[in-house]
């Protein structure tokens, strides 16, 4: 019986709650399978660890992590400390670390739930975001001149490499081509004559290997614009660590919400173990009052099954999210319900 090896790490705020019930779905689910056993360590490492020991996670972290087979996470943030120190102290580590190259987001407007668009009908919007997550904007090159006050000056470097950007680029290529064979790349090569030009002459070579997959580059202004006014228009899409975290927000947000969107950080090569984490941070305006939608977090546990090869259960969990999500009998208040997180719970470990 296959035995995968699961870290938790909840992180802060309502990364806690989230975890909580993602787990006992992931358990409820591993149970109906005969073949699939899921065990699981939890860490408390994240903002009250940092309070502690000066750091968000011990020296040897990484070290622990790459034991396991995955990691499931919640969010980091507490609005005590400023949020580069908690996100560059634990979740950009492991993301580079592990060489965890695709950060997917998938998008879709799921029956029962509501959207803020007008007359999108269920299914109508079902895009697959795949962000570079090791460099571009977020590769942490960079510093400042210690002159004060008005001389100082900052620098922050965009790093892209050939290798970086091509591996990503046919990651979303392969995407595409089990999906409906469309693929966007976003850009701003208008404006960012090195980085932008670069990726889309990455983008080009590749492309050649893939005549069977359509393609078009687009211009990330036009495509926030685009994700609102004609979001159908998308299948697979791939962008820039910066250009793609931005993106995701307005995926999520034209989907339900927040409290819907799940995602991966993916090392495909599967050297290093992979981590799961909802798109969504710690919430602190409503941590700790019961109402966080755990779907998140729990379509995010089965986004992990299925990258471990429990297809079957990931796909069960996903059967359960979306009949609970068309009774809509169960639905906390960001979907406009009187539900709490764990009715929430619940209502899909029932429809299990
Ligand atoms: N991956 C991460 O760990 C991650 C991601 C984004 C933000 N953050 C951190 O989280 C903290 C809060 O950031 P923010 O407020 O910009 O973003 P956020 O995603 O935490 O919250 C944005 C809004 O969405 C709501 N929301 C989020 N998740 C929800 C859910 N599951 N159910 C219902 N409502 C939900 C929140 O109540 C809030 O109004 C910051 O410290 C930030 O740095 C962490």
């Amino acid at each position: 019986m296959p035995t995968f090896k699961i870290a938790v790490i909840p992180g802060d705020g309502v990364g806690v709650e989230v975890v909580a019930e993602g787990r006992k779905v992931l358990e409820a689910a591993a149970r109906r399978e005969k073949n699939l056993r899921l065990t699981f360590r939890s860490f408390g490492w994240g903002s009250a660890y940092y309070r502690k020991h000066g750091r968000m996670m011990p020296a040897d972290a990484l070290d622990t992590l790459r034991q396991f087979d995955a990691i499931y996470l919640g969010a980091v943030g507490d609005p005590g400390i400023p949020d580069h120190v908690t996100l560059h102290g634990l979740l950009f580590p492991i993301r580079r670390d592990f060489d965890q190259y695709v950060n997917l987001r998938p998008a879709t407007l799921l029956p029962g739930v509501p959207t803020p668009l007008r007359d999108k009908a269920p299914g109508s919007i079902d895009m697959l975001v795949i962000r570079e997550n090791t460099e571009g904007e977020y590769a942490d090159v960079g510093g400042r001149l210690s002159r004060g006050g008005r001389a100082a000056v900052a620098i922050q470097a965009n790093v892209f490499t050939w290798e970086g950007t091509e591996r990503v680029i046919r990651f979303a290529f392969e995407a595409a081509r089990k999906r409906r064979k469309h693929l966007t790349s976003v850009t701003k090569s208008n404006a960012l004559a090195h980085s932008m030009v670069f990726w889309d002459e990455v983008f080009a070579s590749v492309a050649a290997e893939y005549p069977d997959v359509r393609t078009r580059s687009m211009l990330v202004d036009a495509a926030c614009m685009n994700f609102v006014r004609r979001p159908e228009d998308f299948d697979v899409v791939v962008a820039s660590n910066l250009f793609g975290d931005i993106l995701t927000d307005l995926s999520a947000a034209i989907v339900g919400g927040m409290g819907l969107a799940p995602a991966a950080n993916l090392n495909p090569t599967r050297k290093y173990p992979s981590m799961f984490e909802p798109v969504h941070g710690s919430a602190p305006d409503i941590a700790g009052t019961g109402i966080v939608n755990p779907i998140a977090a729990i379509l995010t546990g089965a986004m992990m099954l299925d990258f471990l090869g429990a297809r079957r259960a990931a796909a069960h969990i996903q059967q359960a999210v979306r009949a609970v999500l068309a009774a809509g009998t169960a639905r906390t208040p960001d979907l406009g319900g009187p539900s709490k997180t764990r009715q929430v719970t619940e209502a899909v470990l029932a429809a299990l």
